[in-house]
């Protein structure tokens, strides 16, 4: 590894959690040949299982029977979490599989999911990319509350991009409210929604509406942290006859109606060569390096690796996430 990522990965990581509204669009898919390439580019680069309720990541990548999984930390199995950290068979890659999750690990207690977050944004990686479980459960949304970014996967059928909106929804609400209770605003917070609850579910953007009318100064500080969110969209499985714009045209939908902005990082073309690599448990973008859909997770990664992206600190060492 290089010198610039060793000062990198002794620092904060840069934290990716990766969503979608829906299940099947291609989150797993995304994180392995993702986490591939940033490894291949020499970054120290950790990949979480943290789809709770379904894990598979591990089969993905072809490790049938994983030693160690999250829920040995979270039921206090080991005492640190680096000890579920697996090395894989590509350099500077590694992996905490939820294969051998507890079955009641989806529903686990706010203090156990506390630690488990503080331990994930203490780990010491250039990258650690999440994959998440579908929807917009609390415990999927709250692993958006370890950085200030995040990768939305949708496809292009009318179904995923309207659950992609919500679990979009559903994130920067998420954001809000703990950017008010980090800064202790939640009085603010709560005399925006006293004055329209309904509103300030309903559109966002009507919190932060309010709350620049109750107090310009701290209203304006809080627009200003939002802005520094990157949260990035990516179009999968996407084939000859869709439209190529979906994801622009889904990023001024959200602009316009939550007032937020969000980049599209890239189209990914489906392949059915993609299936027969699942089934054969080799990573996708090591046997078909040259195809055109490896073309398109080059683009994405570029998406990701192109920007800035800092951990919030401060969140890390807080309890009232
Ligand atoms: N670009 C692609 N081209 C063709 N098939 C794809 C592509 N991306 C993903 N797939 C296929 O779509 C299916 C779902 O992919 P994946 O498991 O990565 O989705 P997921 O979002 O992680 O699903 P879940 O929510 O169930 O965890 C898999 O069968 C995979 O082979
Ligand atoms: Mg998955």
């Amino acid at each position: 590894m290089n010198s610039i990522n060793q000062s990198r990965s002794e620092c904060t990581p840069f934290i990716w959690p990766i969503g979608g509204g829906k299940g099947g669009t291609g989150k797993s898919f995304l994180t392995i040949n993702i986490g591939i390439l940033l490894a291949r580019q020499g970054y120290k680069t950790l990949l979480i299982d943290a789809d709770l309720g379904t894990p598979n990541l591990h089969t993905i990548i072809g490790l049938p029977n994983p030693k160690t999984s999250l829920s040995d930390f979270v039921n206090k199995t080991v005492s640190t979490l680096e000890e579920t950290v697996l090395e894989m068979p590509v350099h500077n890659l590694f992996l905490i599989s939820g294969a051998r999750n507890k079955l009641d690990i989806a529903n686990f207690a706010h203090e156990q999911k506390m630690k488990m977050l503080r331990a994930i944004s203490r780990l010491h990686y250039d990258y650690i990319l999440l994959d998440l479980g579908a929807g917009t459960a609390f415990n999927t949304i709250d692993f958006f509350t370890l950085s200030d970014s995040g990768i939305f996967v949708c496809i292009p059928e009318p179904t995923s991009i309207e659950n992609i909106y919500r679990l979009i929804r559903s994130v920067y609400i998420r954001k809000i409210r703990q950017v008010l209770q980090i800064n202790c605003f939640r009085n603010l917070a709560g005399q925006a929604e006293a004055q329209n609850r309904d509103a300030v579910i309903q559109h966002p953007e009507y919190l932060l509406t309010t709350l620049k009318q109750i107090d310009p100064e701290q209203g304006g500080n809080i627009e200003k942290i939002l802005q520094a969110f990157q949260f990035k969209l990516v179009v999968n499985q996407v084939r000859k006859r869709d439209n190529p714009r979906t994801g622009t045209l889904i990023c001024k939908i959200i602009e316009k109606h939550l007032g937020m902005r969000i980049q599209f990082i890239g189209n990914v073309g489906f392949d059915d060569r993609v299936h027969e690599t699942v089934c054969m448990k080799s990573p996708y973008i090591l046997k078909y390096a040259h195809s055109q859909t490896a073309l398109d997770l080059h683009g994405v990664l570029q998406g990701i690796t192109g920007g800035t992206n800092r951990q919030t600190a401060a969140l890390a060492a807080s309890t009232s996430i």
